[in-house]
């Protein structure tokens, strides 16, 4: 009995067969023909007119904060309920991550408390370089009232899309909804290439800044020249050429996630305390994860419900702990929290990956009713 993983890769010959063609033609590395291809067929997909693909989600934020201007001493604002990344990548450019919570109907950062924070850095006299907003486990945040709040103050917005490759918001995707986007494809997401990310924009000279800072800040002429810092963040060619497979397989990936959070729903949902992560009908998420989230009622608690799928062999983990209760943020400035705490307390991540088969699925299911029935 193979154990059961929260979220593995999904491949098939589709990806083998474009891997083994870049092997086959040597485009191991560094940039090449997939590469190219990979960022015109993601953007195309996604809807976005400029993709530059890098070697992480980290290091996409990390240079669109560069890009979009922040500077050591800025503040910028964030959601606490999030992955450490997030707030990382504001630590690399020397800036002061403010901590903002959740709203209940979303576990998405709270419009309201955006506006807050904002009004409090200006009362303080703190530059703000950036709002980075987060589409959590795969649901799209509610860009409109953030960015038309960090517009008043003239703070770009930044969209850590990590987690939501193919969500969409009203009709638009994920990644096109702030001034710039990032995708993750990290070994744990919907689409993976091992390792990699992208960061897309609709402004070609956003696009442009993050290819250069991201391949050493290399002049384009002859030899070596260099006029600022760069990065070494580009995706390499064969890693590309994976993704150009599950760019062609992400609609079938997508139906399948959807398939599988409406089983755990039909399923798992009229059991006692038992509900799941919000959803916001406005938007279509990815349902990259699906989150049982256990209530005072629930037959079991959250560590009982984690052991008892180990039991079985199948991986579940707490929601993310929240930015502002982590040790390393602990004395970083927090709006609100309470949703985010609860989300943590109560939020349990099922195996969600789009490979899990059906039996699969029953052999979680049947553990999960175990603890909870
Ligand atoms: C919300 C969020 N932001 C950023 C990242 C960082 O992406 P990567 O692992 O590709 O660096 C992740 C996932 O790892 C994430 O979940």
């Amino acid at each position: 009995m193979a154990r059961i993983h929260l979220s593995p890769p999904d491949m098939s010959e589709t990806e083998r067969d474009l891997l083994l063609g870049a092997f086959d033609a040597n485009w191991v590395a560094p940039v090449g023909p997939d590469l190219t291809a990979f960022e015109q067929e993601f953007a195309a997909a996604a809807g976005i007119q400029h993709a530059v693909a890098l070697s992480s989600g980290t290091a996409g934020l990390h240079l669109a904060l560069l890009v979009k201007g922040v500077q050591p001493g800025d503040v910028v604002i964030l959601p606490s309920f999030t992955f450490a990344a997030t707030a990382n990548a504001v630590a690399y450019v020397g800036a002061e991550a403010w901590f903002v919570d959740s709203e209940p109907h979303s576990w998405n950062l709270d419009p309201s408390l955006v506006d807050e924070a904002l009004a409090a850095a200006a009362a303080a006299g703190r530059r703000v370089g950036a709002v980075i907003t987060v589409d959590l486990y795969g649901q799209c945040a509610d860009h409109a009232p953030i960015r038309a709040s960090a517009a008043r103050h003239g703070v770009p917005v930044i969209e850590d899309a990590a987690e939501a490759v193919g969500a969409s918001w009203e009709g638009a995707g994920a990644g096109s909804l702030g001034d710039v986007g990032v995708f993750s494809f990290n070994g744990n997401k919907l689409m993976t290439t091992g390792g990699g990310g992208m960061a897309v924009s609709a402004d070609p000279e956003v696009a442009a800044r993050i290819r250069h800072l991201s391949t050493q800040a290399r002049e384009p002429v002859l030899h070596y020249e260099h006029t600022e810092i760069g990065f070494n963040y580009r995706l390499s060619n064969i890693l590309a050429a994976i993704g150009r497979g599950q760019v062609r397989r992400l609609p079938t990936m997508l139906a399948r996630t959807a398939e599988i959070r409406a089983t755990y729903e039909a399923e798992l949902g009229g059991l006692p305390g038992v509900t799941f992560n919000p959803i916001d009908d406005r938007g279509t998420p990815n349902h990259w994860l699906t989150i049982v989230v256990l209530g005072d009622d629930a037959r079991c608690r959250p560590e009982q419900l984690i052991a008892a799928l180990d039991a079985a062999d199948a991986e579940a983990r707490p929601a993310w702990k929240p930015m502002h209760r982590q040790p390393v943020f602990a004395a970083h400035r927090m709006f609100g929290g309470a949703v985010a705490d609860d989300a943590f307390a109560r939020g349990v991540c099922l195996p969600s990956g789009s490979s899990l088969t059906e039996s699969e699925q029953d052999r979680v299911i049947a553990a999960a009713r175990g603890a909870l029935a």
